[in-house]
Parts: C-alpha cells; sequence; structure tokens
C-alpha cells in the first residue's frame, strides 16, 4: 500500500513507518522536524522523507498528486510552547484542514487521526468513556488538535480517530520519562506531580495503529490505552531502577499545575473488542528499554504542551 504518515519522523509515526516498511508498503513522509529527531527514521528502500510544513497548501497538493497514497496516517502535531497559539493553530487546525480537503480530493480510502486526550478536560468519570463530553479549553494544544478532529469527522471520509493515552518507549522526548532520565544523569534534582497517567508502551500502540491501516475497525473515535493509571512517582521510581541509581531522599511531589489535569484513565474496551489486541508490557520492562535507548542516543532537548512550575530549575 502507498501510506502517507504526517509527522512520520517523530517518536510515534517513526515506528509505525518501520513497522509498515518491513512488511512490504511504500511510506511517504513530510515531516518539519519541529519536535523529531534527525536520526530516528533511517534512509531505507520503499520510503521517501519530504521535509516540509502541512500547513504549506502547495506543497501538501503536489504530494498528494506524486504519491497518490490509498492511507493517510496524520500524526504531525505543534506543543511545544504552550503561549505559542498561531504555531499550534497553524499546524493542528490549519494543517488538518490540508490534509482532510488533500485525503478528501484524492478519494484515500482512510484518514487515521492522532488525537490528545486533554480533549475531555478535566475528566467527569474514570475511567473516561468515548461519550464524554469534550472540553479542551486547558490548552492551546487541546484546544487546536480538538478543531482538527472535528474537521475529520465532517471530512464524510473512512476515519478512525484514535485518543491516545501517556505514549512512552525509544525516540519520547516529551512527557516525564525523558525529563527524568536527562535530569537524573546530569545529577540534578527532580520533583514529581501529584497527577497519575495511563502509560502504553510505543510497540502496544504500533500493533493497534497498524491494524487500522489495514482497515480493522469501523468509522470513529476510539481510544488506545492500558486502562491502568500509575502515579507519576510510580514512573519515576522506574526510571531511578532502570538506571541502576540509588538516590538519598525520595523525590518530591507537587501540586499540579492550573492547565494539567488529576488522572487520564481511559476506557479500552471499545478497541480491544474491534482491535483484539490488549496492550501488555508492564511498565517496569518498557521503562527498562526506554532507558536503553536514552543511554545509547542521549537526550539533548525534552518537549512539553504544560506550563511546569519550576521548569527552569
Ligand atoms: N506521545 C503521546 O503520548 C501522545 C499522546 C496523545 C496524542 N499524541 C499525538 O500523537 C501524534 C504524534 O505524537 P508524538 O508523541 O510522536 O510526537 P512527536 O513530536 O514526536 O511527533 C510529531 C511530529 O510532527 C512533526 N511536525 C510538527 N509540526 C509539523 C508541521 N507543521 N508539518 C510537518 N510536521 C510537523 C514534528 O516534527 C514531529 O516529528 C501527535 O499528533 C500527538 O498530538 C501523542
Amino acid at each position: 500500500m502507498n501510506i502517507l504518515i504526517t509527522g512520520g519522523a517523530g517518536f510515534i509515526c517513526s515506528h509505525l513507518t518501520e513497522r509498515l516498511i518491513g512488511r512490504g508498503d511504500t511510506v511517504l513522509v513530510i515531516d518539519n522536524y519541529s519536535t523529531a529527531r534527525r536520526d530516528n527514521l533511517k534512509a531505507m528502500d520503499n520510503l521517501t522523507i519530504v521535509e516540509g510544513d502541512i500547513a504549506n497548501t502547495d506543497l501538501m497538493s503536489k504530494l498528494y498528486v506524486q504519491f497518490q497514497p490509498e492511507v493517510v496516517v496524520h500524526a504531525a502535531a505543534s506543543y511545544k510552547d504552550p503561549d505559542d497559539y498561531i504555531s499550534d493553530m497553524q499546524t493542528n487546525g490549519v494543517g488538518t484542514a490540508v490534509v482532510v480537503k488533500e485525503s478528501r480530493k484524492h478519494e484515500v480510502k482512510r484518514l487515521i487521526y492522532l488525537q490528545t486526550a486533554l480533549c475531555y478536560g478535566d475528566p467527569q468519570e474514570q475511567p473516561i468513556t468515548l461519550g464524554h463530553p469534550m472540553e479542551p479549553s486547558g490548552s492551546s494544544y487541546a484546544i487546536s488538535k480538538t478543531a482538527g478532529e472535528y474537521y475529520v469527522r465532517q471530512s464524510e471520509l473512512d476515519h478512525v480517530i484514535f485518543r491516545l493515552a501517556n505514549a512512552y518507549g525509544p525516540r519520547n522526548l516529551s512527557g516525564p520519562v525523558p525529563t527524568f532520565y536527562k535530569r537524573l544523569s546530569e545529577g540534578k534534582k527532580c520533583f514529581v506531580m501529584d497527577t497519575r497517567r495511563d502509560f502504553i508502551f510505543i510497540s502496544d500502540m504500533v500493533d493497534i495503529l497498524e491494524k487500522a491501516v489495514d482497515g480493522t475497525g469501523i468509522c470513529g473515535a476510539y481510544h488506545i490505552s492500558t486502562g491502568k493509571d500509575y502515579s507519576i512517582k510510580e514512573l519515576f521510581d522506574a526510571v531511578v531502577k532502570a538506571m541502576g541509581i540509588t538516590l538519598e531522599e525520595e523525590v518530591e511531589v507537587r501540586e499540579r499545575s492550573p492547565d494539567d489535569v488529576f488522572s487520564i484513565l481511559l476506557d479500552p474496551s471499545k478497541t480491544q473488542e474491534s482491535f483484539g489486541i490488549i496492550p501488555s508490557l508492564p511498565l517496569d520492562e518498557g521503562v527498562a528499554k526506554t532507558i536503553d535507548y536514552y543511554s545509547e542516543y542521549g537526550v539533548e532537548e525534552t518537549f512539553t504542551h504544560l506550563r511546569i512550575p519550576g521548569k527552569e530549575e
């Protein structure tokens, strides 16, 4: 199949790209490298990487004409500065509108959209079900990604929207795991927020994405999650263990910031029924594999959509 992957050089979709190339698909990646490492995706047969912006209508139009994608996985997203509303809206809103418009024009068989669970805002239930109201007003990232979801829903294309739990694994540069690794390896003190998250290892996530590329699951929204949440302190302790270090004192637990939510635990039942996959890698094992990657490649930069109190320390 010809598969176009936006944001395909980033964490999640560099793994998906490798999976698809490995089984014989032809993949076109467009990425502007705003949050991707250049060593994530190596040159491979049947892979073309275009460095560019998904909001560039002329470029996107040309790529669709030349490549004729059958399936599009839309993962490019802007989130690295919580105050940069314009970049967020340009990529997540306008860029998604461009992807949807071109996908309709070229009658792609399926459009897959990666969405953030922050679209739910402060959850009114645990676990969060797919019918939970959308309330993304807490962050520019969530607002603009949710605008993107509405364009996808309106498209009349066969689409699958995945609202994701916190993915982690090799190449992950956002969220707590790379931050803990970087600070601990530089001998700096860490703190953890008093929040809980549903952490899913990258290969478990890619198993489900691959099935969606192949047409599994009827048109609509799904979660990709384990259905189990961990405190950030438990995650921190797993990182410390995987790094083989001993700390003299317990890590400081800080109160969450106003744009953060206490727990994001997503109900995985519809995904498990439709895709037949239950994410299974235990947290300790996934964290150990992630730390192995950081030890080999290092962590130069990390990204977050959050305003973290004391981030500059
Ligand atoms: N990682 C998670 O836990 C998580 C959770 C919820 C949702 N998501 C969603 O999954 C998708 C992939 O996230 P990820 O964790 O791999 O992050 P990532 O930052 O590694 O991937 C996003 C990619 O998009 C690229 N990009 C940004 N703006 C672009 C533009 N204008 N044009 C072309 N490329 C652009 C970046 O360079 C990057 O490679 C995103 O849509 C994100 O919103 C991720």
